[in-house]
């Protein structure tokens, strides 16, 4: 019954000119999900010796021609001129006024390929989505054996709902590497994604030059190495080798920046002031308002969140905003950001700064006193000001996180949110620019299963729950919102393995969340989609976390106030089977049907979901007394 109504619903979507056939069919799994697409029909097979022409970059043209020849293993020719008659694959520049910023139209025959933009950007995103239209064995680094490549006749036409499809990564708390970065890029991009915030500060490191501050990297690029849990890891000895860490010369910055602009990537850089700057201090201990010796963090916990929305730290690892030394640093730092990066933003942070020993600093106190200023959000509020002129005056733009709301937002500044919308809607309300990126939904380095199965992290951000991301909320004039971000903080990522595993794929919904029209948005279909995306990641050798399969644990009590426990799934049409006796739950134990009453002496609940008879899901292995300490929810 089901199917019916929906065929009937596509057919009259189809005679209303408004086509989202994918609504209903996940065998073409495009991520995020195009505008309008409609299906031809037959297949074009990709000839052994196919020609790719353009009259547009070159370089779109080549990369399309690296990755299709990769795993075919043919010999892709590159014109740099349309030919009359038309080669194999066309990628052309036109004008089209049906195609908006960064649009494309991408048609599929049985015999051609074609791509038309109005900007080299369309064309890219063209060739992503033509390469997602191929079998997953394309995504390959090495030749496959296969007979013939094809892909389905189709006609997508194609924009982005909004202009800033970000990620941030941290490249602080664990240093990723240039190619890293590149290889990051590379990735993003295949999700149509074009912008990329690098957290280049922190307490943990300083990862940029600065050549007229060298000790920002000589000392502050370097910490002493642990492995294991971030948060437990012993303070290091002030004659302790400081080995771990690296940083980002001129030179890099540049190759990087040529590689993300031929990617059509532009790459924000942020210096994260005036808290979050232990790296910063323990090169230049001056910058603080206490005097005393410091040393990048290692790991070691020196902020604390008492659990009531609070937080104080044992070390001041700010900047001081009384001290003009500070000023004349900033103004250093930020002249050589400006010069290295094109783009018009610069971000300063301006999150979670411990204003405890502001508050004891008699600089600080005759600081308030000479500018007025009635609390420490003031202070903070001022000093933020004073940032938004040095940054102005490189002739850039400054943004920072939603607490340079606090104490009154300077004027020109962009807000970040972070801490949910709600800074975003203020901000947006008081005519600023903004860029939302909620804790809520786009935090893709916490946690997307239960904590007892997964790597560990903070609060809870599943992956259905990132699927609800819209950056813009109802009553924000659109105007203000340049569009969404997915956030990186790599405080548990050590590796690009643990950085796949939380990225993918959650990115996939931020980046369905900025890029696809709202309507076109249907949590089952996406998830079909996800699952054939799975299947190219592992082609390509690449990491993601499957734990959408996994069942969600809820404590309920019964009415004689006995400990149940209720399983769920993000994902329909599961089978959980599970267990209490110690063995592992394969599918001819019991199906999970309603609250589970507890054996008087299990230790443990053991659960896999199946699918079909196969297990999707990993083996849980819950502990009773662990749910005996949750949260009950009847
Ligand atoms: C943040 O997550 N502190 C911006």
């Amino acid at each position: 019954m089901k199917h019916r109504i929906a065929l009937l619903v596509l057919s009259v979507l189809v005679v209303a000119g408004s086509v989202y056939a994918q609504s209903f069919d996940t065998t073409l799994a495009l991520i995020p999900q195009p505008v309008s697409l409609v299906r031809g029909q037959g297949v074009f097979t990709l000839p052994a010796n196919a020609v790719i022409e353009t009259n547009g970059p070159q370089t779109i043209a080549r990369m399309l021609a690296v990755r299709l020849s990769r795993s075919t293993g043919y010999n892709i020719e590159v014109k740099d001129k349309l030919s009359i008659s038309g080669a194999t694959i066309r990628l052309e520049i036109a004008t089209d006024k049906s195609i908006s910023k960064e649009g494309y139209r991408l048609t599929v025959t049985g015999g051609t390929v074609k791509i038309v933009s109005n900007d080299p950007a369309g064309l890219f995103y063209g060739t992503q989505t033509l390469v997602q239209l191929f079998p997953a064995a394309i995504e390959n680094f090495s030749k496959v054996k296969k007979d013939r490549w094809t892909v389905p006749a189709v006609t997508i036409t194609d924009y982005p709902r909004f202009g800033w499809r970000g990620l941030m990564l941290d490249v602080v708390r664990h240093w990723f590497t240039k190619q890293q970065v590149k290889d990051f890029i590379d990735e993003m991009v295949q999700y149509k994604y074009n912008l990329l915030h690098l957290h280049l500060t922190d307490d943990q490191g300083w990862r940029i030059e600065i050549k007229s501050l060298p000790m920002l990297t000589q000392t502050g690029a370097w910490r002493a190495e642990r492995v294991g849990r971030w948060g437990d890891f012993t303070k290091p000895t002030p004659d302790e080798p400081k080995t771990y860490g690296g940083f980002y010369t001129h030179e890099d910055i540049r190759e990087l920046l040529a590689y993300a602009k031929e990617r059509y990537v532009t790459i924000m850089p942020e210096i994260d002031v005036p808290g979050h700057s232990l790296a910063a201090v323990a090169s230049y201990p001056e910058l603080t308002c206490t005097p005393g010796t410091y040393q990048v963090n290692a790991g070691e916990r020196f902020m604390h969140w008492p659990g009531d929305g609070t937080f104080y730290g044992t070390l001041d690892n700010t900047l001081c905003p009384a001290n003009e030394k500070v000023y004349a640093f900033l103004d250093k730092v930020f002249t050589e950001i400006a010069q290295l990066f094109p783009f018009e933003y610069i971000h300063m942070g301006g999150d979670e700064c411990y204003k405890g020993f502001w508050e004891k600093s008699e600089a600080v106190k005759d600081l308030m006193k000479r500018e007025k200023l009635k609390d420490m959000h003031e202070v903070q509020s001022y000093f933020v000001k004073r940032v938004e002129k040095i940054i102005s005056s490189k002739g850039k733009k400054m943004m920072g996180w939603d607490e340079i709301l606090d104490g009154g937002i300077a004027p020109g500044a962009s807000v970040m949110s972070w801490q949910g919308m709600k800074g975003g809607i203020e901000a947006a309300k008081l005519n600023h620019q903004v860029v939302m990126s909620p804790n809520t939904h786009t935090y893709v380095d916490l946690y997307q299963g239960d904590p007892i199965a997964e790597p560990v992290t903070y609060s809870m951000v599943r992956l259905s729950q990132t699927y609800k991301f819209d950056p813009l909320p109802p009553g924000v004039d659109p105007k203000y919102i340049l569009g969404g971000q997915g956030n990186l903080w790599s405080e548990r990522l050590n590796t690009v393995r643990h950085l796949q595993y939380m990225l993918w794929p959650r990115g996939f919904a931020v980046s369905e969340s900025v890029w696809s029209q709202p309507a076109a948005k249907d949590w089952n279909n996406f998830v079909g989609r996800v699952e054939k995306h799975f299947v190219r990641y592992d082609s390509a050798g690449k990491n993601y976390s499957r734990s959408m399969y996994d069942p969600i644990f809820t404590a309920k009590k019964d009415a004689a106030g006995n400990l149940l426990i209720a399983l769920s799934t993000e994902v329909d049409g599961l089978a959980i089977h599970y267990t209490f006796d110690e063995f592992f739950p394969d599918k001819f134990f019991p199906v999970y049907k309603q609250p589970l009453s507890i054996p008087k002496e299990a230790a443990n609940l053991r659960v896999i979901t199946y699918r079909d008879g196969l297990p999707v899901g990993k083996m849980i292995t819950m502990p009773i007394a662990e749910m005996r300490k949750r949260k009950v929810v009847n």
